[in-house]
């Protein structure tokens, strides 16, 4: 298929003006650059049929003078005609604050079928600096990765005070924001409000746990709120795993201008004679059918590209988290193995609580730091445990939090140097712990053997699951001396070059990112994971809301759901909800009755047949828990021929249920199929008749009743062609 991004030169009256679309198979960004050799954005929605259409779009708005000719600049610089927020803003050598940009050059590289990079070079005609706006589109998702890289051949260094990675503008009578709050066990808030004039700030100062209050994906629809089928709708996110800044300016002519980069919070960047900065990339996509298709494309685009193994398989899994804390020793988690095993789930992870011997991690005050078997509680090591998870034919993951450290450690007594702290302040502690200073390669070092060390001395080892506990108070680095105003950036560029490491040694193994919850999940550390932990809210109902809103920018492969003991829903409503994603368990099996551990274990088998769909099939939602006393959403496989329908009861009102039916989505409404429910107690009988045929068109039209109730308050449906 093609993918086109080229450049088309159209002549107007007075100048000849270049002007260059990023199209993908839906959509369309179009830069020009005008006669004064300035680059604006004309328009980014929907693709025209006829691209040389593009250059006519700025004759048709009539929004009057904004005097700096730059209002929709494609990267806006402070400091020369600028009059709103810029993108980037500069302290060059000589002290001077001015920058202006002017195009110079552009290139297309075709990096395969699917994705090409548009490469633009801007230079200030008075300094030398220059900057390259990078604009990578991949066609069949619609999806558009943008960053910048800045450069200098100045007399010295320049300090970079704003370094956005994305400049982008839209057009539009209104302009509606979805945003997320939210803080432990409360992931994933939305709020939606209408833009007003002046600037809308979403971003994050926290360092390490960056999203803890406020992830930085977010959603913008035109003239309306967008449905989940209908209206235009940019969904974005900044790819980086520390401070990000988010701006969204409704400037004086009505128009839209959202800057995103890292945060420039305390973090003006020096930057030396022929040193390049690279920002991370803002990723977005653009939908004129609603956030439905908008979420696909992301969840596609994730895995054909960013995640780990994003097109490969996942490890169902039992965690021992919840059912023990720290208070296990190796005989209990032998039992656990056992009941891995039991319960069908591939693998057992040991979580937090496995270390320390001065200092033994028995709770949370000590121990972080000192990655050493605890041998009161494993006198034979991890690899005994690893060893009779092999004997027992399950594989075995293990927990860390390697960023971190507890003030008691024998870690923290040999290299107070390596603990972010400020020497002349007291220490102030989340979790009560401090974050070692990963912007020393010395920490990098340390931190990439703690991992290497694991598999070295237990190859067998299946899974890691990465924790990060802590946000970052007293931000102050022994090892960058007068440049603390690096120190932000270079802590997530400290952490990504240790991730690398991991992967450049251990390309495939799974590793899930957590982050006390969700307090860390975005596409700058998911290029890095296999899947991510949403939250350590695991009530059911709760999981519900949390793991709906954070569908809309994440495949559910990368979703570790877990059924836990947390809420007062049934056994099977719990299962079910985890279902939606890639399903765990983190309960007291032996605690199960003879009839709960046989669902459990065929609830297992069944979710083994069904995960194919849920892993890489198209994701419709149906209805909204936020609307409806029903949430109901459904997996579809590529040919239309299969499908999953999940619905769970939200609103336990009296006589609340499925009043009506559920309208279903992505299915051939040409072709006919049969629905039958799934994941039921053995002996247990269904309300659903499993023999009846429908069309697609009928299942689109009229819809299905998934008898949602009282009594039925979650329902699994597996939809299956009929061939004649
Ligand atoms: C926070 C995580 O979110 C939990 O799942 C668990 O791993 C604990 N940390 C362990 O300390």
């Amino acid at each position: 298929m093609l993918c086109i991004t080229g450049l088309l030169v159209t002549a107007s009256a007075s100048a000849q003006t270049v002007t260059i679309p990023v199209e993908t198979a839906q959509t369309a960004i179009v830069l020009q650059v005008a006669p004064n050799k300035d680059l604006n954005t004309i328009y980014l929605g929907k693709k025209l049929s006829d691209p040389g259409e593009y250059g006519g779009i700025p004759g048709v708005y009539r929004q009057g003078n904004n005097y700096s000719g730059m209002f929709n600049s494609a990267y806006t610089p402070a400091g020369s005609r600028n009059l709103l927020e810029p993108a980037i803003a500069v302290t060059h050598a000589d002290g001077n604050n001015s920058l202006d940009l002017k195009y110079v050059s552009h290139s297309v590289k075709r990096i395969s079928d699917n994705i090409s990079l548009l490469s633009i070079r801007l230079r200030d005609p008075v300094y030398d600096f220059e900057v390259t706006l990078n604009y990578k589109s991949y066609y069949h998702e619609d999806v558009i990765e943008q960053w910048s890289i800045i450069e200098h051949h100045e007399k010295g260094s320049v300090t970079l005070q704003k370094f956005a990675s994305a400049n982008i503008n839209l057009k539009a009578g209104s302009y509606w924001l979805r945003q997320y709050h939210g803080d432990w066990a409360k992931e994933m808030r939305p709020e939606e409000t209408q833009l007003s004039h002046g600037i809308k700030t979403l971003d994050s100062k926290l360092g390490t746990r960056a999203d803890l209050f406020m992830p930085s994906v977010f959603m913008v629809s035109l003239n309306h709120p967008a449905t989940e089928d209908e209206g235009s709708v940019l969904f974005g996110s900044l790819e980086w795993s520390g401070n990000f800044k988010t701006d969204m300016e409704v400037d004086p002519q009505d128009n839209l201008r959202i800057i995103s980069g890292i945060n420039n919070y305390a973090s003006p960047y020096q930057l030396g004679a022929g040193q390049a900065f690279e920002t991370p990339a803002f990723v977005y996509t653009f939908s004129a059918d609603g956030k439905g298709k908008a979420s696909r494309n992301l969840q596609s685009w994730a895995r054909n590209y960013k995640l780990v193994d994003g097109k490969g398989t996942r490890m169902t899994l039992l965690n021992n988290w919840e059912s023990t804390y720290f208070d296990f020793n190796e005989a209990k988690l032998r039992e656990l193995l056992k009941n891995t095993k039991k319960l069908g789930v591939d693998l057992f992870l040991l979580d937090d609580g496995w270390f320390g011997n001065t200092y033994p991690r028995n709770d949370d005050h000590a121990g972080l730091g000192d990655w050493q078997e605890n041998r009161k509680k494993l006198p034979n090591g991890i690899a005994a445990i690893a060893r009779e998870a092999q004997r027992d034919s399950v594989k075995f993951g293990i927990w860390i939090e390697a960023e971190m450290v507890n003030p008691k450690s024998e870690l923290y007594s040999k290299h107070p140097d390596w603990v972010i702290k400020q020497p002349k302040r007291e220490e102030y502690y989340f979790r009560n712990q401090l974050v070692l200073d990963l912007s020393n390669p010395q920490v990098q070092d340390f931190v990439y053997h703690i991992v290497d060390s694991l598999f070295i001395k237990d190859p067998a080892l299946a899974f890691i699951k990465w924790d990060c506990n802590a946000v970052i108070y007293n931000a102050y680095s022994v090892h960058l001396h007068q440049n603390q105003s690096q120190f932000y950036v270079e802590y997530v560029r400290g952490l990504y070059k240790v991730l690398q490491r991991i992967r450049t040694k251990y390309p495939d193994v799974p590793m899930m990112l957590c982050s006390g919850g969700g307090g860390r999940v975005d596409y700058g550390a998911l290029q890095y994971f296999t899947e991510f932990w949403p939250s350590d809210n695991t009530d059911p109902l709760e999981r519900i809301f949390i793991q709906w809103e954070y569908s809309y920018f994440y495949p559910a492969l990368a979703s570790a759901n877990h059924v836990t003991d947390w809420g007062k829903q049934p056994l099977k409503f719990r299962v079910d909800v985890a279902m939606m994603g890639k399903l765990g368990f983190d309960i007291v099996v032996d605690k199960l009755s003879g009839n709960d551990l046989k669902f459990c274990q065929h609830a297992i088998s069944t979710y083994n047949d069904i995960k194919p769909l849920i892993w890489q099939g198209g994701q419709y939602r149906l209805s909204d828990p936020r609307t409806e006393s029903v949430a109901s959403l459904m997996y579809v496989n590529t040919d239309r021929s299969s499908a999953v329908m999940l619905s769970y009861l939200v609103n336990y009102r009296y006589e609340e249920g499925s009043q009506r039916p559920i309208l279903l989505k992505g299915l051939d409404s040409n072709k006919k199929y049969k629905i039958t429910e799934i994941n039921l107690y053995t002996g247990s009988t269904s309300a659903i008749n499993g023999t009846k045929v429908y069309s697609g068109d009928f299942l689109a039209t009229v819809g299905f009743n998934p008898e949602v109730s009282a009594g039925r308050t979650s329902v699994v449906l597996q939809i299956d062609e009929v061939k004649n």
